[in-house]
């Protein structure tokens, strides 16, 4: 079945789009009252994560409500540490803890790298009913952490200013974080290969950790994982999301991925000089940008929008909307982009 708005497939791939598409990373997610009824219901985030039924339902809830151009599915980046024998709790005001951590080799070796369908099936399940509710209205986007920021979660246990743990093994211990790594990126590349199939039509890579990371550690211990996931998938474009770490864009200019996300702390112009012209770009307004009054929102969206002129472009903020943003600004965001002609 061909898609009824493929805007933000066409505008991955470069090719020519009446307008910018628009959607939110974070969309699915706590912004929507309509989101916090469903998981009022369920028995904490988890639930949520693993119910497909309800997670499809929290998924099409933005396409109906804000009229974005692409669902993303409802899950987490730490179902791969899950998956792989690290299981996680979702504290209230704190976050994801993992009880048991990775500290050594011994314990890269006892992770369980086998029957990743069986143990990440109901993010399968989910992707499919949500894509016969959506009814091809929009595309639908996949997604999986990079595989620095999973090892960041698996070796922290937890969230972290610094994961200063997690960086102390890339000095300390580079085979094991080596190790880790492939480990992460052979599981991820099975697990997203089994989104496209079951109907993802674009998927993209969250590395939100990149940022703390030293040019010469993200060449050695992000980029070539990355890579390795980018060259796996053929089928549907693949998006790269490196929060904080500009210094990449070189490199990742050159992968064979049609999309780059940008945060809101990189200039359009220097991204465009480090990554070439062959790439979209995604992003880039501060999602702070969206407490302001809705002139103000408008204004500042049109602000962003100008930067990309002429541009392969997918409007976005520059990482997740954050939780207590007004739907309503989310909507004059949106609505601003639609509305947008280039001068
Ligand atoms: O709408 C969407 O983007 C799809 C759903 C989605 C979630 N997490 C749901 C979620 C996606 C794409 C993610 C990715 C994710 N998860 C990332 C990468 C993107 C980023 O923001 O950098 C990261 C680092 C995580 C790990 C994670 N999950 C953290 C640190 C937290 C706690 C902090 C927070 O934002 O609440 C989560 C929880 C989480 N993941 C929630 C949601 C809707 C909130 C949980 C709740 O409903 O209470």
């Amino acid at each position: 079945m061909a898609l009824k708005n493929d805007l933000l497939i066409r505008a991955a791939k470069g090719e020519p789009v009446e307008r910018t598409p628009v959607w939110l990373m974070r969309q699915a997610g706590r912004i929507l009252p309509e989101y916090r009824e469903v998981r009022a219901k369920l028995n904490g985030f988890i639930d949520l994560v693993k119910n497909p039924e309800r997670a499809a339902e929290v998924t099409i809830q933005p396409v109906d409500i804000l009229n974005v151009d692409a669902a993303i599915i409802f899950s987490d980046i730490l179902v791969i540490p899950e998956a792989l024998g690290l299981p996680y709790d979702m504290v209230e005001k704190r976050g994801p803890v993992f009880p048991q951590t990775i500290s050594n080799m011994e314990d890269v070796k006892k992770l369980s790298t086998s029957d990743m369908s069986d143990k990440l099936g109901y993010v399968i399940e989910a992707i499919k009913i949500t894509k016969k509710e959506l009814n091809d209205r929009v595309p639908l986007i996949g997604f999986a952490g990079a595989p620095w920021t999973i090892m960041a979660y698996m070796v922290e246990g937890s969230g972290s200013k610094t994961f200063s743990k997690a960086r102390k093994m890339l000095y300390t211990q580079p085979e094991t974080a080596h190790a880790l790594l492939q480990a992460i990126t052979d599981c991820t590349k099975s697990y997203l290969k089994e989104q496209v199939n079951a109907g993802a039509n674009l998927v993209q890579v969250f590395d939100s950790w990149a940022g703390i990371l030293s040019p010469a550690q993200y060449d050695e211990f992000a980029i070539p994982y990355i890579k390795q996931i980018v060259d796996s998938i053929e089928e549907v474009p693949v998006t790269v999301f490196s929060k904080g770490a500009y210094f990449s864009l070189h490199s990742l200019g050159k992968m064979n991925c049609e999309t780059l996300g940008l945060d809101w702390n990189t200039p359009v112009d220097f991204a465009l000089k480090m990554a070439g012209p062959n790439k979209t770009f995604q992003g880039n307004l501060d999602p702070c940008a969206l407490y302001g009054s809705t002139s103000e929102v408008r204004a500042e969206t049109i602000k962003m929008l100008d930067q990309f002129k002429g541009l392969r472009h997918i409007a976005n903020l520059g990482h997740g909307v954050y939780p207590d943003t007004d739907p309503e600004k989310v909507k004059v965001f949106i609505e601003t982009v639609k509305n947008y002609t280039q001068k």
